[in-house]
């Protein structure tokens, strides 16, 4: 089964509310934040909350993001959420293979590697730079995926937001190409503006375009709008059964390229057809009806 990450909702460890109602939320993933929205008077407070959260189940595989490797809570945060065994580490400020390389470590310290999993912000100027060995490592690593982060980016480079979001876009397309080159799950940036759910509506719309797999999200109200339109709809389903039943027809077995309803359908698009139903398979199978 394909791995469905359509929705990724952060929340703040040290919201013992926000924690509780997580436990239960459609997120195909949640992501509990020891970084950006813990205040550092909170960090202390923060990791034990998490370890408190952690002993109980969540509905979604959790992840966890700890401080900035360069920052003064790292090494702790490390500790606390390797303790607590979640699912996987989304590590902020990333900036080159080797920063990916020392949470590898105390992975393998931990004897942790092949249960956790890591998640990789893409969200500073040199992360962009280093892309594709930060991609790469996922060869030597247990690296899941790559997640946006605009906020940040836009700090760190002067670009000034905008709804269209044009000025990220050949950077959100750099982060697809290492996504893709390494066979790695791509997710979105944040929108803050979390009443604005036509924004978010047009939002998940271009990631999808753009070949995003999933958005990071802020609020529960948000996560439907982004399992719905990272999911494949009823038409793309339906178009990929006309495919697959074309080319499972006896005259077209063997054949590259067929002729389906005035257009060529290649054994590429098979391919994408297949692979869009197991996607549809992994999601029905996740939200049951
Ligand atoms: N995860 C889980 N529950 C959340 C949540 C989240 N991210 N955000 C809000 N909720 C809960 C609230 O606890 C509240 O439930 P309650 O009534 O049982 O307490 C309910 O949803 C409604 O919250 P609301 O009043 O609409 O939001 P708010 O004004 O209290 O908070 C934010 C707004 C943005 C501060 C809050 O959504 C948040 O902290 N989001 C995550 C921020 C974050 O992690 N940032 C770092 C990554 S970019
Ligand atoms: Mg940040």
């Amino acid at each position: 089964m394909p791995p469905v990450f359509r929705s990724l909702i952060y929340v703040p460890a040290d919201k013992p509310r926000a924690l509780a109602k997580a436990r239960g939320l459609a997120a195909d993933a949640i992501i509990v934040d020891l970084e950006d929205a813990v205040a550092p008077d909170s960090k202390e407070d923060a990791r034990e909350a998490l370890r408190e959260a952690l002993a109980e189940p969540f509905s979604a595989p959790v992840i966890v993001r700890i401080n900035g490797l360069a920052s003064e809570w790292a090494t702790e945060d490390l500790l606390a959420a390797l303790a607590a065994r979640p699912d996987g580490l989304l590590i902020p400020k990333v900036e080159s293979a080797a920063d990916l390389e020392r949470v590898g470590d105390a992975l393998d310290q931990a004897d942790a590697l092949d249960r956790i999993s890591l998640w990789a912000m893409i969200e500073t100027p040199k992360a962009l730079l280093n892309l594709p060995d930060i991609a790469a490592s996922s060869e030597k690593l247990p690296l899941k995926g790559v997640v946006l982060g605009l906020n940040d980016l836009a700090k760190e480079t002067g670009v000034r937001p905008a709804e269209d979001r044009g000025a990220f876009l050949p950077w959100m397309m750099s982060v697809i190409a290492a996504a893709r080159a390494y066979g790695l799950v791509a997710i979105d940036g944040v929108l803050n503006d979390f009443g604005d759910d036509a924004r978010l509506e047009a939002e998940c719309e271009q990631a999808r375009a753009l070949g995003f797999d999933g958005k990071s999200l802020i609020h529960p109200r948000q996560i439907d709008t982004a399992n719905r339109i990272f999911a494949p709809s009823a038409e793309e389903i339906a178009e990929a059964e006309t495919i697959v039943a074309a080319f499972a027809r006896p005259e077209h077995a063997g054949k590259g390229a067929i002729g389906l309803e005035g257009r060529m359908v290649e054994r590429l698009h098979l391919h994408v057809a297949e692979s869009l139903l197991a996607r549809a398979r992994a999601i029905a199978d996740r939200d049951p009806a």
